[in-house]
């Protein structure tokens, strides 16, 4: 049997370089393998276990779907779908619940961040985010996920409710792993931290003009401390360079060492090539955006073919559980 593959990303906004290069370009190569059954999902559920707004929410979990198709995702070969209208993820995730403790979910480091961020948030749906995103992809037996690495701890608890339910109650869940990029860890243009989109002013939009990715590059931090060695931001840019410049990226750590080097030269050259390879995606988002229609049969057909396999698997579930 093929290998089942899932993966997500929350409905916060349009997809920025972060998300495209830790979990979008593995999407594709998983997708674009014949070894591997994809599933890609808008997690629009999970969206609400933080302050969000109505309205906000229902456009940016299109937009995110629409990023996808511009990025290649391709319903002919990947089940591309909204969370929330496979409501066998939240029926699944409440049976798991069963089998995770609260203290257990109080102590990752992802909820303990969310408190800090939203001190007066802290509910039940944050506490229960990481089993919804384990019913996510169990409810598909998925044993691969290319997601960033930030979000390894998340498919920690993902292996621990597998084990327990199969031993419990005698499931076939795999322990599903993560699948990592080149990408995996892109650091925020503010020198401090990861690539966030709630961090205002550390990421690229996938639709920024060169004149905006430049201005962006331009503000990373590069004051150099004594003794040459790298700052946060310094280490930002060559991290950068490696990813889009490769074949330049030794010439200008040499200059770096020398003392010699320009960063606006080098800061200039990475722009240009992020702005180059994010042509074909910015193209191609244009032409989906001016076709609705085609849009909603995408979202449409997606949810279909996910309900179908997760129907499946909450009712082996129930049954085993004595609930059918
Ligand atoms: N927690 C993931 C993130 O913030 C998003 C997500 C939700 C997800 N459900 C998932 C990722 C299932 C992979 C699989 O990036």
């Amino acid at each position: 049997m093929e290998k089942r593959v899932l993966s997500g990303i929350r409905a916060t906004g349009r997809l920025h370089l972060g998300n495209f290069l830790g979990a979008v370009m593995g999407m594709l190569e998983l997708q674009n393998s014949p070894d591997y059954e994809t599933l890609y999902m808008v997690a629009d559920v999970h969206t609400i276990t933080t302050p969000f707004n109505i309205e906000e929410l229902r456009k940016n979990r299109r937009e995110v779907i629409i990023d996808y198709l511009a990025a290649g995702l391709d319903p002919e070969k990947s089940v591309i779908f909204q969370q929330s209208e496979v409501s066998e993820h939240l029926e699944l995730a409440f049976y798991f619940s069963s089998v995770a403790t609260i203290a257990r979910m109080q102590h990752l480091p992802t909820f303990k961040e969310k408190v800090k961020q939203y001190p007066h948030h802290s509910t039940m749906a944050l506490l229960n985010y990481p089993i919804l995103m384990a019913s996510d992809i169990l409810v598909y037996k998925a044993g691969l996920v290319p997601v960033g690495i930030d979000q390894e701890p998340h498919l920690e608890v993902a292996r621990e409710i597998a084990r327990k339910m199969n031993q419990l109650y005698g499931t076939d869940f795999p322990e599903p792993k993560r699948f990592a990029t080149k990408g995996e860890y892109i650091p925020s243009l503010t020198g401090e931290g990861k690539m966030s989109k709630t961090v205002a002013g550390s990421f690229i939009n996938l639709t920024d003009s060169l004149e905006e990715i430049r201005k962006k590059i331009r503000s990373i931090p590069t004051a150099t401390h004594a003794g040459g060695e790298m700052s946060e931001g310094v280490k930002t840019l060559f991290k950068f360079a490696e990813l889009y410049i490769s074949n330049e990226a030794e010439k200008y750590k040499e200059e770096f060492n020398k003392g010699t080097l320009q960063f606006v030269t080098l800061k200039d050259a990475i722009s240009e090539a992020i702005y180059r390879d994010l042509q074909p995606f910015q193209e191609r988002r244009k032409k989906i955006e001016s076709d609705q229609k085609y849009v909603d049969k995408v979202i449409k057909e997606g949810a279909q073919k996910a309900r179908a396999i997760a129907s499946k698997t909450v009712k082996e579930v129930r049954k085993k559980m004595g609930l059918l």
